[in-house]
């Protein structure tokens, strides 16, 4: 999406991570937005206005007043909480600290960035960063519960090391989750903030929650979605594959982007268009699924492998077309590809482990003892569930599954569209039942 034509107030409060939100001023600018900083006063302890003045190529406003006779430029603008705020088409907040958050929540307008959050009637997109801790203190939990309410949009923090040395949940989500969520926010604009109509926000609500008849609880989660075939090359022109046609995958990631989850899909060759407001990583081959799964799947917290990966590759490519006049037969001879989706479970699963540990559905596909060989897989590969169906639901739009769980409870889906069983789904990923 161009953002030409788009203002975007870009607010950087005082954490380690206000570094990371130059990056984000110049890749809002790459893409054509106007991007406009404030800064608080902590801020500026860790990073110069300067930085983001260079940057944006617009004057940085920390200040409730300015003297616009010092400034020739940009005059227009002598009290920045109201003239900033009716330019606005986005306000981000990145990295929002637990202090700026416990002052929206509370409407406390002590210093420019509060005063202005209080007259801002764009959407609002929060990316908070700060040590697992305070992110895990219910105070700080109330006060977000508290903003999500008035239909302020968050990008909840990644896991990992913190600047502080302590391992956890904190982290300022990645650049790029911020930047797609905030392409969503302006191409498909939710309720505006404090809106109190009855009709639910577009981005989502609260874990469990019921709204519009559906539990949404995916808001600022990260969902990892594989999708598609997997090509396993011989020779330049030709590939094994199988015949999945990745329906299924794409109705699970719009679904989950339509429950405001920060999706990203990574997908085999299909003839699908790319579901809007996902992050898209196209693959071909098993190994490419492979290493691009781990490399995004530290953030996710729930993770749905669709794809159908092919399990063999062939031992040898030959980097030239193979030739009829050559050979008068050729012998294709495969190995084992590595199953990823037991290799990533026996890595998350690990309590040991600094990562998170998201919810995992598997699928099992399969011609012949259908729910016992499913059961088996959810067992052998740690999933939360399996959805287990037959080779008759590939290509088409519509499949009859079951849905079996951890506990061994199972639901048998009466014969529907790929979408529905795609909400199905993640109903159950949100109550994890
Ligand atoms: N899967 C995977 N890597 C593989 C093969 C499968 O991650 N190399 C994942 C699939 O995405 C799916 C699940 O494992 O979610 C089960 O896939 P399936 O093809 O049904 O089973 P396999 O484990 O490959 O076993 P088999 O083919 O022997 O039935």
């Amino acid at each position: 999406m161009n953002l030409k034509g788009k203002t975007i107030i870009l607010a950087v409060s005082g954490g380690i991570a206000a570094y990371k939100s130059a990056e984000l001023t110049r890749l809002f600018k790459k893409e054509g937005a106007d991007v406009w900083v404030v800064m608080t006063k902590s801020a500026k302890e860790f990073v110069s206005p300067l930085t983001f003045e260079t940057l944006s190529g617009n004057r940085v406003y920390s200040e409730m007043f300015v003297d616009s006779s010092i400034f020739n430029l940009q005059s227009s603008i002598s009290m920045p909480h109201i003239d900033l705020a009716k330019m606005c088409d986005l306000f981000i907040v990145a990295p929002a600290t637990a202090n700026i958050i416990g002052k929206f929540a509370n409407g406390i307008a002590d210093d420019l960035l509060s005063t202005f959050y209080l007259s801002v009637t764009s959407p609002v997109l929060i990316a908070p960063a700060m040590n697992n801790n305070m992110y895990a203190n219910p105070v700080v939990q109330e006060n977000i519960k508290k903003l999500k309410g008035f239909n302020i949009n968050f990008v909840e923090p990644g896991f990992g090391e913190l600047a502080c040395g302590d391992k956890g949940e904190g982290r300022l989500a990645e650049l790029d989750i911020i930047m797609s969520r905030a392409k969503e926010l302006l191409s498909n604009p939710p309720m505006p903030p404090f809106a109190t109509s009855p009709s639910p926000p577009l981005d989502g609500g609260e874990k469990g929650e019921v709204k519009g008849g559906r539990k949404m609880g995916l808001e600022g989660k990260t969902v990892l979605v594989t999708a598609g075939p997997t090509h396993e090359a011989i020779d330049p022109v030709r590939f094994i594959s199988n015949l999945s046609s990745g329906k299924m995958g794409y109705a699970v990631a719009s679904a989950a982007r339509r429950r405001g989850a920060n999706v990203i899909l990574i997908s085999g060759p299909t003839s699908l268009p790319v579901p809007s407001g996902v992050r898209f990583i196209s693959i071909k081959s098993a190994s490419d699924m492979r290493r691009e799964i781990l490399k995004e799947v530290k953030k996710a917290d729930v993770i749905i492998m669709t794809a159908a990966v092919s399990d063999f590759t062939p031992e040898n490519y030959s980097d030239k077309k193979i030739k009829k006049e050559a050979n008068e037969g050729i012998t294709v001879k495969l190995k084992k590809n590595p199953d990823i989706l037991s290799e990533i479970t026996s890595k998350l699963r690990n309590p040991q482990s600094a990562i998170r540990n998201p919810i995992i559905v598997g699928f099992a596909l399969e011609t012949d003892d259908i729910i016992k060989n499913a059961k088996e897989k959810l067992k052998e590969k740690e999933l939360d569930f399996i959805v287990a169906n037959s080779v008759n639901g590939f290509g088409g739009d519509q499949n009859k599954v079951t849905i079996i769980g951890r506990k061994g409870n199972l639901d048998d889906i009466p014969l529907m569209s790929k979408d529905a069983i795609a909400e199905i789904i993640l109903d159950k990923v949100v109550s994890k039942d």
